[in-house]
């Protein structure tokens, strides 16, 4: 039985599916999930991610936190942690920058699907150990944490505003059988949005950062998290369906496509400060990368392989550039209060 006819039964026994729901079932679904069966990232896959836009972005990251491990005063027992690790190229560039520094001598990958996990063991081998969650981390040392485009595959709920108050979207079917959005009464309370605003609610976006913010304010070390989405509250649908680098319908077949929303900064912000940890501004990743060097990196590369200098103008651009990923992709740190902020961070004099 095919996914989408198992979602269609699901919502034939209990009624219309609540988005968080429906996207879990489409990624992580054990047997058809698309996480669980698809590993497509790359210009073959179904989109491309920084680190394989450029080797400079996953180096810049290894720089991070390799500066963060030494503003801690470089502690031997520290776990260089990376969540949503994807194919292992991030994770990758940055051990071959920090190897050179002799550190660290093993590094752990969060990754709950199998099938990515088999890519990643490909790529980092015996340099790696994996868990499936965070909690599996270790509890007796700081943790160096990075996570890019993962917290934007975490699901939300999504609230449109009708004439009679906010009603949720969830996943239905219609006369003809076929998967459709319906909206269902909800307990939200009223609010002055213009009609037809959407809502979107991220709580477990809120809850991963919570986890990580109440690990590293008691152990002490530090998480960097980059992904698009919206660095002030605001309304608007993001869910978003991609597959072979197109846009397609998040109804049209189930666990065939990467789903995404926005993270919501601010209310990821809200829950690392409500465990006691300390958090960055939202700081675009084209500012960020530059305050890391990018362009120092690319001339460096330049000046060494002269052929390539046009390729690494482009991929400098595709990173940096406002109207590529230098506005809507963004970066946030949590760190353990009275311990520096991480470099990128400091605000500007
Ligand atoms: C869009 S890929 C990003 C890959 C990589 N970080 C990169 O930048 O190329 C998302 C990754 O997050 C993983 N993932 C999805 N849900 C997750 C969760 N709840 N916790 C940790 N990782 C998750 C996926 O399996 C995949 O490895």
């Amino acid at each position: 039985v095919s996914l989408e006819d198992r979602i269609k039964a699901l919502i034939e026994q209990s009624g219309p599916m609540s988005q968080p729901d429906y996207m879990t079932l489409c990624l992580h679904d054990r047997r058809s999930g698309y996480y669980a069966t698809r590993p497509a990232l790359g210009q073959q896959g179904d989109f491309i991610t920084a680190p394989l836009v450029s080797q400079m972005f996953g180096e810049l990251i290894g720089l991070w936190a390799l500066e963060t491990w030494r503003g801690l005063g470089a502690p031997p027992n520290v776990a260089l942690v990376e969540l949503g690790p994807g194919d292992g190229t991030l994770m990758s560039d940055m051990i071959r920058v920090t190897q050179r520094h002799g550190w660290p001598d093993r590094v752990i990958l969060v990754e709950p699907s199998a099938a990515m996990g088999a890519t990643q063991r490909e790529r980092l081998g015996d340099r790696a150990r994996w868990v499936e969650t965070v909690d599996e981390l270790p509890r007796d040392r700081p943790l160096i944490v990075v996570a890019n485009e993962v917290l934007d595959c975490l699901p939300a709920r999504a609230f449109v505003r009708t004439e009679a108050g906010w009603a949720e979207r969830r996943v239905g079917l219609d006369a003809g059988g076929h998967l459709i959005f319906v909206l269902t009464p909800s307990a939200l309370p009223p609010s002055d949005a213009p009609l037809g605003a959407v809502l979107e609610r991220a709580d477990a976006q809120a809850a991963l950062a919570a986890d990580l913010a109440t690990r590293i304010a008691e152990q002490g070390g530090a998480a960097l998290l980059i992904d698009y989405g919206r660095a002030e509250p605001g309304y608007g649908d993001t869910l978003q369906a991609v597959a072979a680098h197109r846009k397609v319908d998040p109804l049209a077949e189930p666990g065939q496509a990467d789903l995404t929303v926005w993270v919501d900064f601010p209310a990821v912000a809200q829950a690392a400060q409500a465990a006691a940890a300390e958090v960055s501004a939202v700081v675009p990743q084209g500012e960020f990368l530059r305050r890391l060097g990018i362009e120092a990196r690319a001339a460096v590369l330049s000046r060494a392989r002269p052929e390539h200098a046009p390729t690494i103008a482009r991929q400098l651009h595709r990173l940096t550039a406002p109207d590529q990923m230098g506005e809507l992709f963004k970066a946030i740190a949590i760190h353990r209060p009275g311990d520096p902020v991480p470099p990128g961070f400091e605000t500007p004099a």
